[in-house]
């Protein structure tokens, strides 16, 4: 704790119930998780009282706090049944598959572009949900023009894209300045999302030197709906999901 900036209580209770199989996937069930927080956080002099008890399911690929990785796959040929066009700029049509998000993310999402543009950051949705089979073109694509090792390291094979539960999207300036390259950190729209993105349910779920951890590449322009009280709690305790909920690493399938 205090390593990451914490001093104070924090009392956790996790409860792992049971088990569950999908398909050859092993994949924990984790049926009940109960988090009391209690802890007094000192950001730049000032202390913050966080308290945080909230309950989702890992495994359910409705619930926002859903797990997919390269260790755990979706259900087969999952796909959400509440996709809705964010009203913010879009890179394509607004008819195109991937310009779409689950409707429990649209507010938020819209809010924080909102505020993003507010301080000068224009921001543009670059891709949002994808299905199991589009997943499947594009990290064929990639297979065939990188080869298998490259590919594994950027794009998630099907069934195991967190773009598929439309939880998850990635941005772009709306110039398209760094357009998906890790420089996008480094500009102020990349710099501004890593620093306010958490106060809107989002979180950058592939981060710097975080490979061995999360599989994948840093990816600045890829975010990932938790909601707020858990995408604070990860920014402030500097874990990854999979850290979080005490899963192994998922560096490889
Ligand atoms: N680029 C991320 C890992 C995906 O393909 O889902
Ligand atoms: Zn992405």
């Amino acid at each position: 704790m205090a390593k990451h900036n914490f001093i104070g209580i924090g009392l956790v209770a996790i409860t792992v119930i049971a088990s569950l199989s999908w398909g050859h996937i092993k994949h924990p069930t984790i049926s009940s998780i109960t988090k009391t927080v209690d802890v007094t956080n000192v950001v730049s002099g000032q202390e913050v009282k966080l308290s945080f008890k909230e309950s989702y399911s890992t495994t359910d690929p409705n619930s926002i706090w859903v797990i997919a990785n390269k260790k755990l796959a979706l259900p087969n040929g999952f796909a959400p049944s509440d996709l809705v066009v964010p009203n913010v700029i879009l890179r394509l049509e607004n008819t195109s598959e991937q310009m779409q998000v689950r409707l429990v993310i649209k507010a938020d999402l819209e809010a924080m572009f909102a505020a993003a543009k507010k301080e000068g950051h224009s921001l543009m949705l670059s891709s949002g949900y994808r299905s199991v089979a589009y997943q499947k073109s594009l990290y064929d694509g990639y297979v065939a023009t990188q080869g298998l090792a490259s590919a594994d390291r950027s794009s998630a094979r099907p069934g195991h894209s967190e773009h598929q539960t439309g939880l998850a999207f990635d941005v772009e300036p709306s110039d398209k300045r760094c357009e998906l390259l890790q420089c996008f950190g480094d500009t102020p729209e990349g710099i501004w999302l890593a620093k306010h993105s958490s106060e809107y349910g989002f979180i950058i779920r592939y981060g710097k030197d975080q490979e061995q951890l999360t599989g994948y590449e840093y990816e600045p322009w890829h975010l990932r709906y938790v909601g707020k009280n858990l995408a604070s709690e990860l920014v402030n305790t500097k874990k990854t999901l999979e850290q979080y909920f005490d899963l192994e690493p998922a560096s490889k399938y």
